[in-house]
């Protein structure tokens, strides 16, 4: 049998189990309501526009005008002909936001993450991430173990004595490095942070983080996990997206020390061999920046949202897993559940997708529904009672 007989195959399977993934395409800019091809508007709770700047003015118009300033792109790797003056303002905007001292762009956050860990290890140390940690951390640090023959580990989520236990176990590794979500996105559960930097000091361990899910949305203001724990400027390497709540387009980071940043440049893959951020995206991202500290109010309406929809989706009858992210996911158990309650969800108007495995693990597949400060009171009062209904049809309630 041909290849593509066999992949034909395994569709027509997704398919028969239905767990097959459909695309849904949308005609205009995300947003709290998006025109749906072929459904008309519908109210978005799966987007990572945490901040609805995915179509805020100042955003969009600033990624117009650097078309104009700069063209369409790159047209090379960075260190050859393949860095724009946007580059440079938009890592120092993304450092002082974040609270460290330099940072390095990146086309993604998938791309930051796999860059970072086999840049930076060697044979004989020792990496450990948690169990739950992001599908590019995992992809970064097999990639580490099998060019540089490092050592690695996963400790269990969020188990702060196992993370001790495993560090302690290979206490003669060079170096050491902890890597964590600073949330976790398919739980919406925050890092233990203070733990984990404790942990560290003591282990002689360093800390990255991936604070995609929190940069915009975590602290006071919006700048990530740290903030919300009371401890900028003490995380020593922070990983993040452009492509969530900073504008949504794409692109992600990693930021820190500046001589960490520079060896990136030096040393790390996607930068030797592959283009830069488009000049457009680094515009916007860096009006996205500027605007979310510009507009801190912006981050208290999503914290306020979050906190309403979490409640009143717990009133209707519904059990979400608890936090206090604006990513609230409802475990309704099978695979086959989670899509037929996301297709009734989106035959009353709501657009959110259901996850299974091998997302999640088997058992606990989710509807996970993600708020955002473009929501009014209305867009979310309007999904709760399409869950209500939706949930009764599935037998959920
Ligand atoms: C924790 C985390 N890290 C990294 C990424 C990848 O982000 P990007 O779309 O910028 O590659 C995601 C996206 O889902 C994420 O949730």
């Amino acid at each position: 049998m041909s290849l593509f007989t066999e992949l034909q195959q395994e569709l027509d399977a997704l398919k028969d189990a239905g767990t097959y993934k459909r695309l849904n395409y949308i005609e205009g800019p995300q947003g709290a309501r998006v025109q749906m091809e072929g459904r008309g508007e519908v109210i978005v709770l799966s987007s990572n526009n945490y901040l609805g700047l995915a179509n805020e003015p100042a955003v969009v118009e600033a990624g117009v005008e650097a078309l104009r300033q700069f063209g369409a792109g790159t047209a090379s790797v960075r260190f050859i002909c393949g860095t724009f003056t946007v580059h440079r303002e938009l890592e120092a905007a993304l450092a002082r936001f974040v609270g460290t001292e330099a940072s390095m762009s990146y086309v993604s956050a998938w791309n930051a993450n796999e860059a970072l860990t086999p840049t930076i290890v060697r044979e004989g140390d020792f990496v450990i991430s948690d169990a739950l940690n992001h599908a590019s951390i995992i992809d970064s640090v097999r990639l580490a173990k099998a060019i540089t023959k490092c050592t690695t580990a996963v400790y269990k989520h969020a188990d702060m004595d196992d993370l001790r236990e495993k560090l302690r176990a290979h206490q003669s590794a060079p170096r050491k490095i902890i890597w964590t979500d600073g949330v976790f996105s398919m739980e919406g559960a925050i890092a233990k942070l203070p733990d984990i930097l404790q942990i560290a000091r003591e282990e002689g361990a360093i800390v990255v983080m991936d604070d995609s899910h929190a940069t915009g949305v975590l602290g006071k203001t919006g700048r990530g996990t740290a903030e919300h724990f009371g401890v900028l400027g003490e995380v020593d390497i922070i990983t993040s997206t452009l492509g969530k709540a900073l504008g949504g387009a794409a692109g992600g980071f990693i930021a820190g020390p500046a001589a960490l940043c520079d060896i990136m440049t030096q040393r790390s893959r996607p930068q030797l061999f592959s283009n830069a951020l488009p000049p457009t995206v680094a515009a916007s991202a860096l009006a996205a920046v500027r605007y979310t500290e510009a507009h801190p109010e912006l981050v208290t309406r999503l914290h306020d949202n979050a906190r309403y929809f979490r409640a009143a989706i717990q009133e209707a009858g519904f059990k979400p897993l608890p936090g206090e992210t604006p990513i609230v996911p409802i475990i309704v158990g099978e695979t086959a559940l989670a899509i037929r309650m996301s297709n009734l969800l989106l035959e009353r108007g709501v657009f959110v997708t259901g996850f299974g495995f091998p997302v999640v693990p088997k058992g606990e597949a989710r509807v996970r529904c993600q708020v955002s400060a473009a929501h009014t009171r209305t867009d979310l009062d309007a999904v709760v009672e399409a869950f209500k209904s939706a949930g009764k049809v599935a037998g959920i309630l």
